[in-house]
């Protein structure tokens, strides 16, 4: 049942909306900013076929960052416009419902199945109002968390699947290494080569994400990229066989260096360069040995998550498989209120997080 509040006509809310761009740097309380607000949530304001949440979990996920730079840099996502609020995936509880496939009560997820772009829809607020047709129902007796709709079965479970399963296409006994290993999409990119028979090295910024990374998710060796001066010899000294497959989510300097590694027919799926989300575009550091690339015949592939959403639902078979055998671990780093929202997208762009960011808006009910 809702709270008393719920009840009511209109919620006290708390959103965060964009009040500047921030090209360069990391984002401040200077662009973005938290407001309250009166939400009306009566059925006589509601639009029919929306639905009134309340939020539970909201997922933190580096393309935040991208959509408030506010200049396009050859980058594929839309802009967030100035005054309107910030959207990502979550999870919500219905409070109210104009649309007769949902009732008050029901734990809803960002849809993945039937649409056609990934595209988040909840609003980075303690309430909001939204497209039923945005709604995916979720069975609170499946035995799955809330959490997992945001990693392992969300966006960065469904990353790294894509990445590491059509794009580098492990085979047993191959040498993969993963970058940012110890985050959201790193550590089931590792997993996944893990489950294929292959050897795998993780980087990561901390020693205690090494040691998480090699005994708590059976990592092959893992090493602290902040302890190493040169990459070459450290990457030397990890793959003395070379690599087959580099999972590129950190770019720049690391991506230079694996290029003097790579084994004939090496896959390099560019999943993220987050190392260069800070900088304009013409500040970020260039990749000087691609010739590399052409010498062993590499194949790198830049790719999206949302242009495969055909296979979502391979996907979700697979990895729930994986989840209930424990064949993948999952670890999450939780913020606490909406109001942390500026602090844990910052977050990323530290080593302070393990695994995936995750703030836990309300825990009234959630599954
Ligand atoms: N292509 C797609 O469809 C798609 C979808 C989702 C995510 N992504 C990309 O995948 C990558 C990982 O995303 P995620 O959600 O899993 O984030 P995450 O790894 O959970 O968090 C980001 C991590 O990146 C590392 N990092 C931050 N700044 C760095 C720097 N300057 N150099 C090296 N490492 C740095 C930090 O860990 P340590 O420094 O401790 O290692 C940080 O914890 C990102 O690049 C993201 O943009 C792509």
């Amino acid at each position: 049942m809702g709270s008393k509040e719920e009840e009511e006509e209109v919620v006290e809310s708390r959103e965060w909306v964009l009040s500047s761009y921030s090209p360069q740097g990391l984002p401040t309380s200077d662009h973005l900013k938290i407001r309250k607000v009166s939400l009306m949530i009566g059925d006589n304001v509601i639009p029919d076929h929306h639905v009134a949440l309340k939020l539970l979990k909201l997922s933190v996920d580096p393309y935040l960052r991208l959509i408030i730079i506010g200049r396009q840099d050859g980058l594929y996502l839309p802009q967030v416009e100035l005054n309107k609020v910030v959207k990502t995936f979550g999870v919500g509880r219905v409070v109210r419902s104009k649309d007769p496939g949902y009732r008050r009560g029901d734990i809803v997820v960002h849809p993945f199945l039937g649409v056609v772009i990934l595209f988040p829809f909840f609003e980075v607020a303690d309430y909001c109002v939204i497209p039923a047709n945005s709604l995916r129902k979720v069975d609170p007796t499946a035995g799955i968390s809330s959490s997992d709709y945001l990693s392992s079965l969300g966006l960065p479970g469904f990353t790294a699947w894509v990445g590491m399963q059509h794009i580098g296409n492990p085979k047993a006994g191959e040498n993969v290494f993963v970058s940012a290993a110890a985050g959201a999409v790193g550590m089931y990119a590792g997993q996944l080569a893990k489950l294929k028979g292959c050897r795998v090295v993780g980087s990561t910024g901390t020693d205690d994400k090494v040691k998480f990374l090699k005994e708590d998710l059976g990592f092959d060796d893992a090493f602290n990229y902040k302890k190493e001066t040169d990459f070459d010899v450290a990457l030397s000294k990890y793959f003395p066989n070379g690599i087959d497959i580099y999972f590129d989510n950190v770019g720049g300097k690391m991506l230079e260096a694996v290029l003097n590694h790579v084994n004939r027919h090496a896959r390099i799926p560019l999943c993220g360069m987050i190392s260069q989300y800070n900088q304009v575009w013409n500040d970020r550091e260039g990749v000087r040995n691609l010739l590399n690339a052409i010498g062993k015949e590499v194949r790198l592939e830049g790719f999206l998550a949302g242009s495969h959403l055909h296979r979502f639902q391979d996907f979700t078979t697979e990895m729930e498989g994986y989840i209930k055998q424990g064949k993948i671990k999952s670890k999450y780093q939780i913020y606490n209120g909406i109001e942390s929202f500026l602090e844990s997208l910052t977050s990323l762009f530290s080593s302070s997080n393990v695994g995936k960011v995750i703030i836990q808006v309300s825990k009234d009910e959630e599954p």
